[in-house]
């Protein structure tokens, strides 16, 4: 298989809120609402944020907790974690560090106040560590009897992918990251808990400005600029036609209970 490499460092904050913004707008439904009901924060919570970015969620748990409860929360980038601890003054139940997940069971021990947890999530970052079974280890082992254990990754298709495809850049490299939730994750639930349970949600995403396809495109871990132009044609193409040009962008939510 060629070697493919990356244009873009898909995890800095900015290609984050370019992904985070162009999704909000153009989603077939709201995304961040689906998510945030399927965490189920409630008050008085110990909850764990593997690879929080901002903390699009650590700030709703944040609002759910109403001062009761904890979040710890942790990111690669030093910058995300950064806005989330600006966006978050003033909140004495949160614990936010920069850090790499592989490390978590360190972070957990020396770095967070809470250290067992009602909740442990992982919201579209599991995938991008390099040791997924030990990350999702430390996650369970640090759960309190009754804890959940929640990943959200992305499901197959990736309609955006396949558009790319079709104009003759295929990446069979990345097939492995939507197909992450049934391969990896599936398995890994079915061995460790009596209960787990699997949500799938179609997302349609139906973009209507050029632009905006081409800036959600550079935001992505398979930008290539030379393909960008002639995404551009596509994209104007279907847009001139249809009034959008659509995609397929899914997800994938998986969650289990301790015993
Ligand atoms: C797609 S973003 C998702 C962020 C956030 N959970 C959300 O839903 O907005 C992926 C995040 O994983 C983080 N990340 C990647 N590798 C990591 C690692 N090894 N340890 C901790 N965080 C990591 C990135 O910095 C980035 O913020």
């Amino acid at each position: 298989m060629p070697v493919y490499s990356s244009h873009v460092n898909v995890t800095a904050t900015d290609s984050l809120e370019n992904r985070l913004e162009v999704n909000a707008k153009y989603a077939s439904f709201d995304f961040h609402e689906w998510v945030i009901s399927r965490l189920g924060f409630q008050a008085g919570m110990d909850i764990l944020d593997v690879g929080c970015g901002t903390g699009i969620h650590a700030i709703e748990a944040l609002k759910a907790l109403r001062g009761t409860g904890s979040i710890s929360a942790m990111d690669l980038s030093g910058d995300s974690v950064g806005v989330l601890k600006n966006n978050s003054a003033g909140h004495d139940n949160l614990d936010a560090v920069a850090g790499d997940m592989n490390n978590l069971a360190t972070i957990i021990e020396q770095q967070f106040r809470v250290k067992r947890y009602d909740l442990a999530y992982s919201v579209y970052a599991l995938w991008y560590c390099t040791d997924h079974f030990g990350v999702l280890d430390v996650m369970r082992h640090a759960l309190k009897p009754g804890g959940r254990l929640v990943v959200c990754t992305p499901n197959a298709p990736n309609g955006l992918r396949e558009a790319i495809r079709r104009l003759g850049h295929p990446r069979p490299d990345l097939d492995q990251v939507t197909s992450f939730g049934p391969n990896v994750l599936e398995p890994y639930f079915r061995a460790y808990f009596d209960e787990a349970v699997i949500h799938l949600r179609r997302n349609l995403l139906r973009i209507t400005v050029v632009d905006d396809v081409l800036r959600f495109y550079k935001s992505t871990g398979y930008y290539d600029p030379a393909i960008a132009k002639q995404l551009e044609s596509l994209a104007r193409l279907e847009i001139d036609m249809n009034g959008y040009f659509g995609f397929e962008k899914n997800i994938y939510l998986i969650e289990g209970i301790a015993r």
